[in-house]
């Protein structure tokens, strides 16, 4: 089947596309030889209450609703003492999560997604490590970069 015969992507709707993704994220998060121990035996997640508080979460950051109330850094915090969190998990992390969106998303909101988690990435990463955030260097700046910091300024 040549490329333009694959079934064209849509984009996140909604709750209910947050659902799927978030489930398949985690999935193949348990299975990563890197993170899957971290959530299941270091944390020992209760996925019945971490899911539906990730759905919330990302629900907030793409739509604006949503229940979602917590502290993500504090909870990261409370790893550190426990295993590892340093660039080589924040990027395993990030490359799970774009690869899912990008297996089943496509779109605006798709690319929303993917620039948050990789601007949350960064945060979550250098306050954690006590290290100066890599996006603000203006070395590190791609164009694409460049022009939506510049827009978050203007907001
Ligand atoms: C090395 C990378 C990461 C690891 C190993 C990790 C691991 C975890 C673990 C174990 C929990 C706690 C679950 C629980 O006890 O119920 C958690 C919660 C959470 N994580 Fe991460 N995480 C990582 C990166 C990220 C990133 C980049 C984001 C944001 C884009 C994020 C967003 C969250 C949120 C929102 C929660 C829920 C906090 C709450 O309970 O309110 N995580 N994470």
């Amino acid at each position: 089947m040549s490329a333009s015969n694959l079934p064209q992507l849509e984009d996140l709707q909604g709750p209910a596309e947050i659902e799927i993704l978030v489930n398949a994220f985690y999935e193949r998060v348990k299975d990563d030889e890197l993170l899957g121990f971290i959530f299941e035996k270091v944390a020992a997640v209760d996925w019945a209450s971490h899911l539906p508080r990730m759905y919330a979460f990302w629900e907030k950051v793409l739509f604006r609703t949503g229940s979602y109330t917590g502290n993500p850094l504090a909870v990261h915090a409370r790893l550190l003492p426990l295993t590892s969190m340093g660039r080589p998990q924040f990027d395993r992390w990030l490359e799970i999560f774009q690869g899912t969106v990008n297996d089943l998303f496509a779109g605006p909101n798709a690319e929303h997604i993917k620039n948050s988690a990789s601007d949350m990435a960064n945060v979550i990463y250098s306050r954690l490590n006590g290290v100066a955030d890599p996006r603000f260097d203006p070395a590190n700046l791609t164009p694409e970069q460049r022009l939506r910091y510049a827009s978050y300024r203007e907001a």
